[in-house]
């Protein structure tokens, strides 16, 4: 009978530029660099570890729904906390906003997977990046010389990379920005025999691509892991999935990632996804993820 390995919690400690301070009653309390965000968080249904006081330092509140895809509002707070402020992680350089749907520009809790990577690119290694967002999983390898191919259905998402290229000093860094369908690129991939040492994938519960192709990750994942497996070969060194908001478990994800890279070798591991909140100590769950490693 197979046996399953257990599940790892993967925890993002916070850094120069990212700090969580505090969470509870459905919110959360981080330091983005110069400014201090409340947002809402689903998960974080305890009891708040700061007192009133560290929360009125905000500089900007997000009010609205609480599930990922709520829609909602940011409340200036203090005057500073509009435009765009700079986040550094590693040798990478973010161009943070305040934007819809909460987010800023940056999943701290990503963190994780940028380190995980930085320890196995360098020159001449080729990574796709496909619903790459901002582009740090892009900006981080390609600073250590991998080649990237950087995939995102939103031309706002990759304008907002290539800023951050810009930002970073890494105008002539190796990397393609692709305004693309991510499934219908890596099947595209796929018919051209094209095949990377590196994919890395974020995608999101339900999206459209540039031609309102649907994305649904509970639908779609299983041929886009069949995809992924195609550009992988013996050469091959890490896929890396994260998904948020589902109510999949991170055993399916597991299984489906277990069939589709049969027979590569390697080890897989499957978890949690957390963020450390600063003082406390205590994990804010973020999401879930699997990851393939040969050398694992
Ligand atoms: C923000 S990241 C995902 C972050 C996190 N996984 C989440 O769900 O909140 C999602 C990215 O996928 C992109 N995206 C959505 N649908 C897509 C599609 N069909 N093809 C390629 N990119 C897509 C979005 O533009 C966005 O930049």
């Amino acid at each position: 009978m197979p046996t399953l390995s257990s599940s790892e919690t993967l925890v993002a400690e916070p850094w120069r530029d990212y700090a969580l301070l505090d969470s509870g009653e459905g919110r959360k309390l981080e330091r983005f660099g110069a400014r201090i965000l409340d947002r809402p968080d689903s998960q974080a249904l305890w009891a708040r570890s700061q007192p009133t006081e560290a929360w009125d330092a905000a500089d900007a509140r997000f009010t609205g729904g609480k599930d990922e895809e709520g829609q909602g509002n940011w409340d200036i707070l203090k005057r500073h906390a509009d435009g765009t402020w700079p986040l550094t992680y590693g040798d990478v350089r973010c161009e943070a906003q305040l934007s819809g749907f909460r987010h800023v520009g940056i999943f701290p809790e990503q963190r994780v997977h940028w380190d995980f990577m930085e320890e196995r690119v360098g020159p001449e290694f080729s990574l796709l990046n496909l619903f790459g967002y901002t582009g740090l999983a892009s900006l981080l390898p390609a600073a250590k010389g991998a080649k990237v191919t950087h995939v995102d259905a939103s031309k706002k998402a990759i304008a907002w990379a290539r800023t951050n290229q810009e930002a970073s000093g890494m105008a002539e860094a190796p990397v393609r920005w692709i305004c693309d369908d991510a499934a219908r690129f890596a099947a595209r991939e796929v018919r051209r025999g094209n095949r990377y040492d590196g994919i890395v994938l974020d995608p999101p519960k339900y999206g459209r691509g540039p031609k309102n192709e649907i994305w649904r990750l509970e639908e779609q994942l299983p041929t886009l892991l069949a995809d992924v497996r195609a550009m992988l070969d013996g050469g091959s060194s890490f896929m890396v999935l994260t998904a948020y908001a589902t109510h999949l478990s991170a055993i399916t994800l597991r299984r489906l990632v277990e069939d589709a890279l049969a027979g590569l070798g390697g080890a897989i591991t499957h978890g949690e996804m957390t963020i450390r909140e600063e003082g406390s100590g205590r994990l804010l769950p973020t999401s879930l993820f699997v990851r393939w490693d040969r050398h694992g």
